[in-house]
């Protein structure tokens, strides 16, 4: 791997775990003024400092993130469909190789549809994007997307999903926990991160989550709604990070939430004039 893809690479994988816990807060692309992202910035602004990584649109990240931020930017560039259709599978490069470098974004991300009605154009639109990555040493996630039809997520599906991600190249994949999870890492020889999906009964189902994906070999988390949805989104992201990095049980987990809640809420650092 080249310096400048080793180097990006490094920068979301924290080195005392060598996994990363990224805050994805990408999905009003197609699904518009999500519940509690309506306002990112103010969603954005008090997680940022704990997170290692930031999953978002430009459209986010240049109205709702400081550009002084020193956390790594993984840029969502694929889109093209939104939640009023049946089919979320059609999608295109949304956002060019040359804006994201503009950004300085760390990496770039793109849904993959397969088994879907546009399976071939985003396994094509993910070779590109790969090509292009590589030429500029960008490490590109793929994204395992189900569209609106949830019950895809096993690990059957999501084995055949990650592993033909990986095969076009792809740096690292997002993907679903599911039964049988260390099925999918064992056939997918780049780093896995789970998303969480909607949002769940409780944190702390949120948090068994967590604790069995990195349990069965993903490097990490890339979680939006079981975060910014939850009544105490700053809490809820440290206990996961006890998780992540710190081998945390859900017990322990829990005990980092409890005590997060019970700190007096900090005002949120004003937006830049
Ligand atoms: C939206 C996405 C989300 O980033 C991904 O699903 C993670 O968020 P959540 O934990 O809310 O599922 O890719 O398309």
């Amino acid at each position: 791997m080249d310096w400048g893809m080793a180097n990006r690479m490094h920068r979301m994988f924290l080195p005392v775990s060598g996994n990363t816990v990224m805050l994805a807060v990408d999905h009003g692309y197609f699904m518009g003024p999500t519940h509690r992202l309506e306002d990112a910035r103010a969603t954005i602004t008090p997680l940022l400092p704990h997170a290692d990584a930031l999953a978002l649109t430009r459209g986010i990240l240049r109205r709702a993130v400081d550009p002084t931020t020193a956390t790594p930017i993984v840029l969502r560039v694929s889109g093209g469909a939104t939640v009023l259709q049946e089919d979320l599978s059609h999608e295109a490069i949304t956002t060019s190789m040359h804006d994201a470098v503009r950004l300085n974004v760390n990496a770039v991300a793109m849904s993959v549809f397969v088994g879907a009605p546009h399976e071939h154009d985003s396994l094509v639109h993910l070779a590109d994007l790969v090509n292009e990555g590589e030429d500029h040493g960008l490490p590109v996630m793929a994204i395992t997307a189900v569209g609106k039809e949830l019950e895809k997520r096993d690990a059957r599906y999501l084995a055949l999903a990650c592993r033909v991600s990986a095969e076009i190249g792809a740096h690292l994949v997002k993907t679903y926990y599911c039964e049988g999870f260390s099925k999918v890492v064992e056939g997918c020889p780049v780093p896995l991160v789970v998303a969480g999906g909607p949002k769940l009964d409780s944190d702390e189902a949120a948090l068994r989550l967590a604790r069995s994906a990195i349990d069965e070999g993903a490097h990490g988390i890339d979680m939006g709604r079981n975060i910014w949805q939850s009544d105490h989104p700053v809490a809820m992201l440290k206990a996961l990070r006890s998780i992540v990095h710190e081998k945390a049980t859900v017990r322990e987990a829990l005990d980092v939430l409890a005590q997060e809640k019970a700190q007096p809420a900090r005002p949120a650092r004003a937006a830049p004039a």
